[in-house]
């Protein structure tokens, strides 16, 4: 995501969202605890029958499950409504967090590749990770 991340960003991005899930080329939930909106989680429909799955959870709601919650459930998603048979995701390599939601969802490591991070504007290392559905 970009940063600083401002309002009209937002927007846009709220505004895309009713015509890629009409395409169905991606899908987004919105992760919400007892004080309202905070985060999101999501699928991503790749062009090789693969489905991405990427989330982000407010900073002051960090470390309370609420993304292995999120990602667990659209995990199911994934499977009852796009028959997702091969899930893909990764993380950038000091993403420690991000690795153990995956892990912990059976997620394994499939390699590395560098990728364009909006927020800091440099390539950044990233471990790609997949987890097949027979797996789990
Ligand atoms: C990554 C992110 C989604 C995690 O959300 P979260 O709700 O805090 O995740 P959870 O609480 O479900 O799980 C975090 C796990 O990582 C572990 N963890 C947290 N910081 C860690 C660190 N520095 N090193 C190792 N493990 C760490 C937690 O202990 C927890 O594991 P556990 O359940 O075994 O105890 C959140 O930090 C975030 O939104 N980051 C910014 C956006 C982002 O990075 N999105 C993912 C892009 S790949």
């Amino acid at each position: 995501m970009p940063y600083p991340y401002s309002l009209d960003l937002a927007h846009d991005w709220i505004g895309k969202q009713e015509a890629m899930r009409a395409e169905d080329e991606e899908f987004t939930y919105a992760v919400a605890n007892g004080e309202g909106f905070i985060g999101t989680c999501g699928l991503q429909a790749h062009a090789d029958g693969t489905h991405e799955i990427g989330y982000w959870i407010g900073e002051p709601y960090w470390n309370k499950g609420y993304a292995s919650e999120a990602a667990r459930a659209v995990l199911g998603e994934a499977v009852a409504r796009f028959g997702a048979e091969t899930l893909i995701s990764g993380h950038f390599w000091e993403n420690h967090a991000s690795g153990r939601v995956l892990t912990k969802l059976g997620f394994r490591y499939t390699g590395e590749d560098h990728r364009w991070c909006l927020a800091r504007q440099e390539k950044v290392r990233c471990l790609t990770m997949r987890l097949a559905q027979m797996e789990t």
